[in-house]
């Protein structure tokens, strides 16, 4: 018996150990340069993305980091393709994959399998006749809880969602340390901290603690520079496809000002006004 257990724990710590070298490995092609993360898309199950996509990822690629793309977009008649690179952070089990996948591949499994380190996932949306957006969903493992490895995935990122799970308050209370964690280690091109959206997850099931009062969760979302909050369900599709327009919206609207400041050669800088105005735009269910 004692034999099973142990020979159990050396195959599971085995199996463990094939997949934190497999994730190294591709985090090593990743993290050597910023513009490689594609190469890692490519390992993953991207549906929406065409073998053309494939074969020229960087084609037309635009970020908000990328300015002189970006103006050169702006003054041709070419639809505009934009990438941006979204994190999904929060604690262990609150829904992240599931609400990626559920997002990208239309599909939900209450199968809990916990992520080891980061996987990758590309949403392409046709925001508009003009406007192409991929989106590169960074799904951080809950158990990085605020690691030294954060620093490294935040990098480049240009808005966040943090999921937290209304039936486990605890996950609620690390929701401040992941924000805290998130603004110290990545910030927009003009320093101010990214557009982050917040997630209350699991929603089809009974909630608990400060979820179950609205105004609580605004004046939470003000107070901590959150741009909205929804309740969302991975399982029953609930305000996903929402919650992820909401953070494009925000994330267009500063791309939009800085481009527009770098066009006019001033130095972009983000008022106290306008910092106010974005806390107050939040939206829940
Ligand atoms: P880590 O990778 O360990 O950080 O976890 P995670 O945040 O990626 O959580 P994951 O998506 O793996 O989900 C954890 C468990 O919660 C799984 O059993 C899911 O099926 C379940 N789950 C996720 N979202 C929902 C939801 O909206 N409703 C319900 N009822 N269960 C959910
Ligand atoms: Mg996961």
């Amino acid at each position: 018996m004692l034999d099973d257990v142990r020979r159990l724990s050396r195959r599971t710590r085995r199996e463990r150990n094939r997949r934190r070298d497999r994730y190294l490995s591709l985090n090593g092609v990743n993290l050597k340069t910023s513009e490689s993360p594609w190469s890692v898309l490519r390992t993953s199950s991207v549906e929406s993305l065409s073998q053309k996509e494939l074969k020229n990822p960087t084609n037309g690629r635009r970020d908000m980091g990328n300015k002189t793309t970006s103006n050169a977009n702006q003054s041709s008649s070419k639809p505009k393709d934009h990438l941006y690179k979204i994190l999904v952070i929060g604690d262990l089990g609150t829904g992240k994959t599931s609400i990626i996948k559920r997002y990208v591949h239309r599909f939900f499994t209450q199968h809990y399998r916990a992520t080891i380190g980061v996987d990758f996932a590309l949403k392409v949306l046709h925001w508009d006749e003009n406007t192409l957006i991929r989106l590169q969903l960074w799904d951080i493992a809950g158990q990085e809880r605020y690691g030294n490895m954060t620093r490294v995935y935040y990098k480049e990122a240009v808005g966040a969602f943090i999921v937290f799970d209304v039936t486990r308050r605890n996950t609620f209370e690390s929701v401040t340390n992941w924000k805290s964690d998130l603004d110290s280690k990545v910030q927009l091109p003009n320093g101010a901290p990214i557009p982050c959206v917040l997630l209350a997850n699991k929603c089809d099931q009974q909630e608990e603690g400060i979820i179950t009062n609205p105004g609580k969760m605004d004046d939470y979302c003000a107070e901590n520079g959150f741009t909205a909050w929804f309740e969302t369900s991975a399982r029953d599709n609930i305000n996903i496809d929402e919650a992820a327009k909401s953070l494009v919206e925000k994330i267009l609207e500063f791309d939009n000002v800085i481009n527009n400041d770098v066009r006019k050669g001033d130095q972009f800088s983000l008022t106290k006004d306008s910092t106010q105005a974005n806390g107050r735009k939040f939206c829940s269910c």
